[in-house]
């Protein structure tokens, strides 16, 4: 049976930043913004970034993107895109200080594949980015200490979300000493503080995607440990009876034409149930709680089926709201 979600959920939103990884397609878009749904419902006003230029959020909610600037999707519920080149520049205006060397040095054609080339610079400077969204002071709101209460990262697929979780490690090996190092000293001291930040892995009740994400666990290495859940998504609700099986003869015997469609229908539906519960058994090996989303079967996620979502996710008081 799924775990109860309130409690694995309820430590996860007492995090700053929630980094949603998995296989491209499982559902970590749908699943951030679950999660942004949900958090915003609990008025933690609550940011949803897109990385490396993905940009696919605010059309769920039928609105037109504002790109890297923060656009508002609901109450206490935002969004934004970060782009790797948006914020290199960012954060190269910031390290230089000055724009007009900034344009200089880095505008310039000679030196700007140069910049391209600076391994995980892009996937640093997104981190980098969150970072500072995590320390943003609030700019007009009274009686906040932060702009954020929650950071929801919907990170790249399997070997780039990887990659990115360790630029902050790569760069301060690259660079040893000096300002660009100590920045990704600061940045790696929020994305691997436990306490701050936690991995959410997706993934779907299928063989390959369940495989997957026993290898993608398995690369996380140190990362492991924060691993706060495994999000089992689309999963289909339905049951039958637990004597069915049993009586299916019986059934089968005595039906017409129809009657026999109708057991097809069931035979598929224990399949399909009994292969989520081999994926579900699975994962739990794997030790992080694993959390049952159901399958909305529409063509679209947007907000109605983001908020059953967030009621799946956040339980029965949610639900019943
Ligand atoms: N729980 C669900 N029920 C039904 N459909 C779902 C569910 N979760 C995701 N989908 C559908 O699956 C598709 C992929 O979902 P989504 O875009 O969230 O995945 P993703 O992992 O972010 O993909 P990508 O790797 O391309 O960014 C979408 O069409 C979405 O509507
Ligand atoms: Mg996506």
């Amino acid at each position: 049976m799924p775990l109860p979600p309130g409690s694995a959920v309820d430590a996860l939103l007492a995090r700053r930043v929630l980094v949603v990884t998995g296989k491209g397609g499982v559902g970590k878009t749908s699943v951030s913004l679950a999660l942004g749904v949900l958090a915003a419902r609990r008025g933690m006003r609550t940011l949803v970034c897109e990385t490396s230029g993905a940009d696919n959020v605010c059309g769920r909610f039928g609105l037109t993107s504002g790109g890297y600037a923060v656009t508002q999707l609901a109450p206490d519920l935002y969004s934004m895109s970060i782009r790797p080149e948006a914020a290199i520049e960012e954060y190269l205006l910031r390290m230089l200080r000055f724009r007009k060397l900034y344009e200089m040095v880095f505008r310039n054609r000679v030196m700007a594949p140069f910049i391209d080339a600076v391994p995980g610079l892009h996937d640093l400077v997104q981190l980098g980015k969150v970072f500072d969204l995590e320390r943003e002071r609030p700019a007009g709101l009274v009686g906040r200490r932060r702009a954020w209460d929650l950071l929801v990262i919907d990170a790249p697929a399997t070997g780039h979300g990887i990659s990115m979780l360790t630029a902050p490690r790569g760069m301060m090996r690259l660079t040893r000493a000096g300002p660009f190092h100590d920045n990704a000293r600061d940045v790696a001291a929020l994305i691997e503080d436990p306490a701050r930040t936690a991995i959410v892995l997706v993934s779907l009740p299928e063989e390959l995607p369940v495989s997957e994400t026993t290898e993608l666990y398995g690369r996380l290495g140190n990362f492991q440990a924060q691993v706060a859940c495994v999000v089992l998504n689309a999963v289909e609700a339905g049951r039958l009876p637990p004597t069915y099986p049993s009586l299916r003869p019986a059934l089968a015997a005595g039906a017409n034409p129809a009657g026999m469609d109708a057991l097809a229908l069931a035979d598929a539906l224990l399949r399909r149930v009994n292969a989520q519960d081999h994926a579900r058994a699975s994962l739990a090996r794997l030790g992080p709680p694993v959390l049952d989303l159901p399958d909305v079967d529409a063509p679209v996620l947007g907000p109605t089926q983001l908020d059953r979502l967030a009621d799946a996710l956040g339980g029965e008081a949610e639900a019943t709201r």
